[in-house]
């Protein structure tokens, strides 16, 4: 099936005006794949009908709102990343006193898990306050809760040790039956919270941003803005980390920063502007 964009635009502004969650700034190749998906799943004959439906029947809509936004995430993904964030971005939190992270479009919360193990380790989670937000309140409730099912645990164990792991994976779980709940200690000093990243506003005075895998969906403007949005956050000398796929290069923002890894998408926010 065809899809054209007029129909597209009518479809994500109906979204927009109905529920507050606004896709028209996303890339066009992702939306077109995800509602064609919800397409041939519903059965529906055309977009005219998927866009009727969406509007008068609020489960259905829950169900393309998630599939608009992938939530597919794990534990140490990218292990070269964390290996990176221990060897060049440890040194440089350790130098402030208090420090402040953003995990932006967290997902289940694997990521951030993740990292509060890093700084454990590294001796400097209790200086850290870790916000996670996520735009979608059923992963957030999700990562709230910290169980995932104890299946993923030896992939999740794998990715650990590639990561620079300086202990055993199972030291930072309960196993309870079918599921692997996360120790209670690593949420002491994360805050939950929902945050749309297109209409909600920055976190002031921030050292660290994470934020992988999210703005791959997202067109070079809407990049953009959000690029505002994080430089708004990050403090003077502060981090940005970014997906494999994503990158500051081509966008407003990239004489405002330079490269802390180039491979893993580190950045570090200039002191001086010029
Ligand atoms: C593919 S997941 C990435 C998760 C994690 N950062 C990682 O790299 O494993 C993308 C996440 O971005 C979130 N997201 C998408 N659009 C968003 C928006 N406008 N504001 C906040 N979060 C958003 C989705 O809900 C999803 O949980």
């Amino acid at each position: 099936m065809e899809l054209i964009d007029t129909d597209l635009d009518a479809l994500l502004s109906a979204i927009y005006s109905r529920y507050g969650y606004d896709f028209r700034g996303y890339s066009r190749a992702h939306i077109k794949r995800r509602v064609l998906q919800r397409l041939r799943l519903s059965e529906l004959d055309n977009i005219a009908l998927l866009q009727k439906k969406v509007l008068s029947d609020t489960h259905f809509a829950a169900c393309l709102l998630r599939d608009l936004s992938i939530n597919v995430t794990e534990m140490f993904r990218d292990p070269g990343f964390y290996r990176a964030v221990r060897e060049k971005v440890i040194p440089l939190l350790r130098t402030w006193s208090h420090i402040k992270i953003w995990h932006a479009g967290c997902s289940t919360g694997e990521e951030v898990y993740s990292m509060a193990i890093l700084l454990k380790e590294e001796g400097l989670y209790d200086r850290v306050r870790i916000y996670a937000t996520d735009f979608n309140q059923v992963v957030l409730e999700q990562a709230r809760a910290g169980i995932y099912p104890a299946e993923r645990m030896k992939n999740y164990a794998w990715n650990y040790q590639r990561s620079g792991a300086k202990a055993a994976f199972s030291d930072y779980y309960h196993a309870q039956y079918d599921s692997a709940i996360m120790d209670p200690s690593l949420k002491k000093n994360i805050v939950w919270a929902n945050h749309n990243l297109v209409t909600d506003s920055d976190f002031a005075e921030t050292h660290m941003v994470v934020c992988r895998n999210v703005l791959i969906y997202f067109n070079t403007e809407l990049q953009n803005k959000v690029y505002g949005l994080f430089n708004g956050s990050l403090v003077k000398g502060g981090v940005l980390c970014l997906g494999r796929k994503e990158s500051l290069r081509f966008s407003n923002y990239s004489d405002r920063y330079s490269d802390m890894d180039k491979d893993q998408k580190i950045y570090r926010k200039n002191y001086r502007y010029e």
